[in-house]
């Protein structure tokens, strides 16, 4: 099948001088000039309630970007209608026209909309120009890119064999029913992805947001509209985690969930599917990334510049609120005098502030609840004897929730946050004995609860291909000499295993093929 051949958008570096940058900061202007009153879309509507909740950045309180409306549960059920009303119009329609509207929404995501969508991620969700640039303009677009590959690549599959007087043929038919898409903060990528990856392999689907990621959705459904998906194929509602639940998941044409979140709550979800299963027409598809306590160990013989680099990067850009974020590290003692130095200076000279500002690399964490977490461990390793706060360690909430980035040794290898999800600017480091490299591949792995992402820094080949061995089932995204976040749609599928998910990798085949239920055909003649 003939689709135009996907390639990676080019991220703009913003730099100072640049036409990118100046449009960009239009982009803000306009953004701050302008309170929106954001609607929820139910069968291609614009609802809004008088319940109205005021959407504020998480680096400034006093500014308010808009209001959107709170829906309830027969919101839910007005989105479940509709989807339902829609399906048989969009699973008959051509793949092809299916296609087409994505490969535009692409289009409109990295031309007309670009800075728009990218702004509103500024805002709303705290990141700076370069992490709003490689999630709202790039992966998104790349997921809808490479997402259209893949699906020509489904449906040119290979068909089985048919014998004398017999036709046999597979068709890849749409779920019967409609998906639940659950969708994150920390990236407008994967939110505009759960929804549009299900809907183009011909299903309908109600779409609930994060609530901080709600302005930004916004966005995303004026882009999915202007490249004409029709009324009810995808619905986004804003309403409470249990009011969604209790009308969702007892509904008999529930037919999967494509979720990212935290782990318990895709627990909860999945007991709550269990106990519900003999209400639904068919075993419900069940796909979600959950959470990370990503690591990045280091040998003897690493240099040093590209640890402090991975370790930088992967663990503070935008404030470690990514779920590939390097959030623990096992450094040799060799090294760790030069590389706290390193990491010092370079940490010291990050600028902390609003993302209106262009120059503050760190913005503030996404909410109360999260500053309140993220600050309470910074408190007790500081109190802790098991436990030494080496780097940054302040936090401050009057005008933002802003953290600074810190770092924490600690002196037990099962130290709190060497395992536990704070999902926020905190890297732990356990400093192991250079001879104890193979005692410390083993901590790793029976530490893993998680297995979403890691990295092993090292020169020396054997023990690349050693840790490579050990930490097979330790993440699903594995990286050699680099830091552990940054995964490119078509380059690297992204997504694990243990209690980070299923590891149906976004932006891939795999991905694709959990939303299609194939019918075997045999013809006789
Ligand atoms: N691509 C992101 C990362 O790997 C996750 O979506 O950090």
């Amino acid at each position: 099948f003939n689709v135009p051949t996907p390639t990676n958008e080019p991220v703009y570096s913003y730099a100072v001088g640049t036409k990118e940058r100046k449009l960009l900061k239009a982009a803000i202007d306009e953004a701050r000039a302008k309170q929106v009153d954001v609607p929820m879309y139910i069968g291609g509507k614009e609802v809004r309630t008088d319940n109205k909740v005021s959407i504020n950045p998480p680096h400034d309180h006093q500014h308010v970007l808009g209001q959107y409306s709170q829906g309830s549960k027969s919101h839910v059920t007005d989105a479940i209608n509709a989807a339902l009303a829609a399906k048989s119009d969009w699973e008959n329609l051509p793949w092809e026209d299916r296609a087409a509207i994505f490969l535009k929404a692409a289009e409109l995501a990295s031309t007309k909309y670009r800075y728009k969508l990218n702004a509103a991620t500024m805002l709303a969700q705290s990141k700076n120009p370069y992490q709003a640039e490689i999630d709202a303009a790039c992966e998104f677009t790349d997921f809808l890119r490479f997402n259209v590959q893949y699906m020509t690549e489904i449906y040119a599959q290979q068909p089985p064999v048919s014998g004398k007087g017999v036709w046999n043929r597979v068709e890849q038919r749409p779920l019967e029913g409609f998906v639940f898409a659950l969708t994150p903060f920390n990236f407008t990528a994967i939110a505009g992805n759960l929804p549009s990856c299900v809907a183009m392999m011909g299903n309908v689907v109600v779409w609930k947001p994060s609530n901080a990621q709600i302005y930004s959705a916004q966005v995303l459904m004026e882009i999915f509209i202007e490249a004409g998906l029709p009324a009810g194929v995808i619905n986004l509602v804003y309403v409470s985690g249990p009011d969604a639940g209790d009308v969702i998941f007892k509904h008999p044409d529930f037919a999967g969930i494509h979720f990212t979140g935290s782990t318990g709550v895709f627990q909860d979800i999945w007991k709550t599917i269990g106990e519900n299963i003999h209400l639904y027409k068919t075993y419900p598809r069940i796909v979600g990334e959950t959470g990370g306590k990503d690591f990045i160990l280091v040998h003897p013989t690493a240099d040093l510049q590209v640890t402090n680099t991975a370790l930088v990067r992967g663990a503070f850009e935008y404030q470690g609120q990514k779920c590939s974020a390097a959030s623990r590290a096992y450094v040799p003692a060799s090294m760790w005098p030069a590389l706290k130095d390193a990491m010092t200076t370079d940490v010291n000279s990050f600028k902390i502030g609003g993302t209106e500002d262009f120059t503050n690399f760190i913005n503030a964490v996404i909410d109360e609840k999260s500053f309140d977490k993220i600050s309470k461990y910074i408190d007790r390793a500081k109190e802790s004897a098991d436990a030494e706060v080496v780097i940054g360690g302040t936090y401050d909430k009057s005008k933002g929730y802003f953290i600074s980035p810190t770092v924490i040794v600690a002196k037990k290898s099962d130290y709190e946050t060497m395992s536990e999800e704070l999902f926020g600017p905190v890297l732990t480091i356990f400093v192991y004995e250079d001879e104890k490299w193979e005692e410390t591949l083993e901590i790793v792995d029976k530490t893993s609860i998680y297995a979403l992402t890691g990295s092993v820094i090292a020169k020396d080949r054997y023990a690349i291909a050693q840790a490579t061995h050990a930490l097979r089932n330790a993440a699903g995204n594995f990286y050699v000499n680099d830091k552990c976040t940054g995964a490119v749609v078509g380059q690297q599928p992204f997504g694990g295993a243990r209690g980070s998910g299923t590891n149906d990798k976004a932006g891939s085949m795999i991905n694709l093929l959990r939303w299609v239920s194939p019918r075997t055909i045999k013809e006789t003649f």
